[in-house]
């Protein structure tokens, strides 16, 4: 299940990608991290081209030095023989033109170039920085939150996220970026891996990394009220340097002794967060099944012939899936559409890219053709008269991308929905498939839905009374891998009267 996994983390690792919290949602998009690799494209190519150019000139002196050996081992035979070789006008011109030309101009011109070569160097990367913003120490704190979210969503284990693909120094950076962000439980995971594989190194610097990594992790098991562990791990270490010098972890062991250790906060999981995470690895509790898949040919004139495919997830509040609503070309032409808006917004914001990073959504109103359809097709699967319905949001989640359980209904109605109401249902198109994780899933109904692309999921937010419906608090699970696509329309509550009548009766 996780063979890609390492892959993406190198990924992760070397392209430092952005994951900024907005209003509690961790966001990140593939589309900023092939920018990223179009970064590191760029660099190797520019590094390649300073290279290749340094190989020239290796080689332009090297053919110099030759030529130059050769006349020299001429003169070096005629000395032996005839001390009068250099006696010769001409001979004796040769080398000192040598000495007082060619080689000066050798040096001259390999200082030069090697200026030049360099200078171009540094402005080709420059650029490169400037064009495409590289990513920074915060984009990389947020790489490693983002890792350590899908270890605690998924339950996977250090070494189970590692898979045998990172080295040493980089277990040991994800170490250092946890215990900085005090997240020590996870921290001790990373660090533990890092030493174990530090002791299988060999090499003369072994010794003084090691040192590093067992001194992190004794820290590490102070933070966490381990004592006794810390004692142990800074002793293992002492043989191991010598005796005379003084070394920081020598420091350290005295004051973990000297010092009474940590009484560690546990951090407290949310009331939510156990089904959450249970239905994000795709496993629900048994439940007496009363759920059936069914073709409907009635629901409008347009489905007579090819009928809607319909799966309840739930019923009451009912969470219908209908499958292949939109076809790969629709698809398509909507995510064309999206990247249009997204690349012209970030020409609009310029340089401040670590801003628009976050937020990877643009709104498609239904003007197009494409978008259009899609609207009068909502309006047929859903029954509900599309008057009142927000612009389609188009949302890209990359790896780690989640969205944390929320509500739909807005608490507080922004005044320019004073009069279409509050969102009566929820309409998400899977605009994409996703290789692994990405689960939309409602943690107190114990229902998860896997993204098939072209399918549709529509529940409902409130009740029949128009009051908010709780029990449809939902989430996006993060993703492992892969990519994620949707696209969100709400229809608000006003002019559904002959649609969806409304009770009196708040419960219903
Ligand atoms: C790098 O670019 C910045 C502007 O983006 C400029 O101020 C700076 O001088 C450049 N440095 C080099 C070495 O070209
Ligand atoms: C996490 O996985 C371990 C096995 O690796 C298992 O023992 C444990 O019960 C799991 N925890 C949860 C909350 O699923
Ligand atoms: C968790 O899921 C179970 C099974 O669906 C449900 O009975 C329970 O109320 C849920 N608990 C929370 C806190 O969401």
């Amino acid at each position: 299940m996780l063979e890609h996994l390492s892959l993406v983390f190198v990924w992760l690792l070397l392209l430092g990608l952005a994951w900024s919290p907005v209003n509690g949602e961790y966001y990140s998009s593939i589309d900023k991290m092939q920018m990223l690799g179009e970064v590191e494209l760029d660099l190797i190519t520019a590094t390649h081209m300073y290279l290749t150019q340094r190989q020239d000139q290796l080689y332009e002196m090297r053919s110099f030095v030759e030529r130059v050996k050769l006349e020299h081992a001429a003169i070096r035979q005629e000395l032996l023989r005839d001390a009068e070789y250099l006696e010769q006008p001409l001979q004796a011109f040769r080398l000192i033109n040598r000495l007082v030309v060619d080689w000066p101009a050798l040096h001259d011109s390999l200082a030069a170039s090697q200026k030049q070569l360099r200078e171009e160097y540094a402005k080709s990367v420059n650029e490169t920085d400037a064009a495409q913003g590289l990513p920074n120490k915060d984009d990389l704190k947020g790489a490693v939150l983002g890792l350590q979210r899908l270890q605690s969503v998924y339950n996977l284990t250090a070494s189970d996220m590692a898979n045998n693909a990172l080295f040493w120094n980089e277990c040991f950076e994800i170490g250092i970026q946890l215990y900085q962000q005090a997240e020590y439980r996870s921290a001790l995971e990373w660090l533990q891996l890092a030493a174990q594989l530090v002791d299988q190194i060999e090499d003369e610097n072994a010794q003084g990394i090691s040192a590093q990594v067992y001194e992190y992790l004794g820290m590490t098991y102070m933070e966490l009220g381990e004592k006794q562990k810390a004692v142990e791990t800074l002793k293992e270490l002492l043989p191991s340097l010598s005796p005379d010098t003084p070394h920081p972890a020598r420091f350290l062991l005295d004051e973990v002794e000297g010092t009474e250790p940590k009484c560690p906060k546990e951090p407290v999981a949310p009331h939510w967060y156990a089904n959450y995470s249970r239905l994000c690895q795709g496993k629900r509790v048994p439940e007496p099944g009363s759920l059936s898949c069914y073709l409907d040919f009635e629901r409008h004139p347009r489905f007579r012939l090819s009928p809607l495919k319909v799966e309840q997830a739930h019923l009451n509040p009912d969470i219908h899936i209908y499958y292949d609503v939109l076809t790969d070309a629709q698809i398509e032409a909507v995510l064309e559409l999206a990247k249009q808006l997204e690349s012209f917004r970030s020409t609009v914001v310029g340089d401040v890219v670590t801003e628009t990073r976050v937020s990877q959504q643009v709104w498609l109103d239904y003007t197009s053709p494409i978008m259009s359809s899609i609207g009068q097709l909502l309006g047929a699967i859903s029954g509900l008269e599309t008057t009142n319905i927000e612009k389609m949001q188009v949302a890209n989640y990359g790896i780690g991308g989640q969205y944390f359980p929320h509500y739909d209904y807005l608490s507080k109605l922004p005044d320019s929905y004073k009069e279409s109401g509050n969102r009566i249902t929820t309409n998400m198109f899977y605009l994409s498939d996703v290789l692994q994780g990405g689960y939309t899933v409602f943690p107190l109904l114990n229902v998860f839905l896997r993204p098939v692309k072209g399918s549709l999921v529509i529940w409902p937010n409130e009740l029949r009374s128009l009051a908010p419906d709780y029990r449809v608090l939902h989430a996006g699970c993060p993703v492992l891998e892969g990519s994620k696509r949707i696209g969100n329309i709400w229809i608000h509550s006003t002019d559904q009267e002959f649609r969806r009548p409304c009770t009196l009766d708040p419960t219903e």
